[in-house]
């Protein structure tokens, strides 16, 4: 059964996410493990930002991120943003993205937000998932989409 977890609640999760970032983004961001691990401190300390983590009976699966900002110049006023999200290779193509995005989706709707951002250069994902490009953005000098999606309001 899958579940869904901040991962202030399960500390012994974050081995599993320096590891994703670093493989996933860990080349293009010239992040190294313990810049991810920072990363995961400076997100546990800030009163919004939430690492939310997928798992799999008791494995880590994947995760997802909220952050209230993307420093990316002319849409840095934009809030919140769904970013970082992964899924071990292992479990791809069982739904664990979707069910991560539907948890930001619903946690930051809980928090009143009725838009949600992202930033990408597969926009594939998202558009059968109520997405939509919004505009482009230069992210470390190469072109992303930017995306976004209007909530449902939390019940
Ligand atoms: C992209 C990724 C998160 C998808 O995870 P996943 O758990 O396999 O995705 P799901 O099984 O929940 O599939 C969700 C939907 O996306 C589709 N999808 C999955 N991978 C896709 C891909 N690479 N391209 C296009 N669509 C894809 C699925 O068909 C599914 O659509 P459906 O529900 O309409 O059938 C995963 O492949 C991954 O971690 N990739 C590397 C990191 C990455 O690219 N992250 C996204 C950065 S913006």
């Amino acid at each position: 059964m899958l579940t869904i977890q901040s991962l202030s609640a399960v500390p012994a999760a974050r081995a599993a996410c320096i590891a994703w970032s670093q493989a996933e983004w860990g080349e293009t961001a010239r992040f190294s493990a313990l810049d991810w691990d920072c990363e995961l401190t400076r997100i546990e300390e800030h009163p919004i930002d939430q690492v939310f983590v997928a798992f799999d009976g008791n494995r880590p699966v994947g995760m997802a991120w909220m952050i209230e900002h993307e420093e990316t110049g002319s849409i840095s006023h934009l809030t919140p943003w769904l970013s970082s999200l992964v899924v071990d290779p292992d479990h791809r193509e069982q739904g664990v993205a979707a069910a991560l995005m539907a948890h930001v989706e619903a946690y930051a709707a809980t928090g009143g937000d009725t838009r949600l951002f992202l930033l990408t250069d597969t926009p594939g994902i998202y558009f059968t998932r109520g997405w939509e490009v919004l505009d482009t953005a230069d992210l470390a000098g190469r072109s992303v989409f930017v995306m976004q999606k209007n909530l449902e309001p939390a019940p």
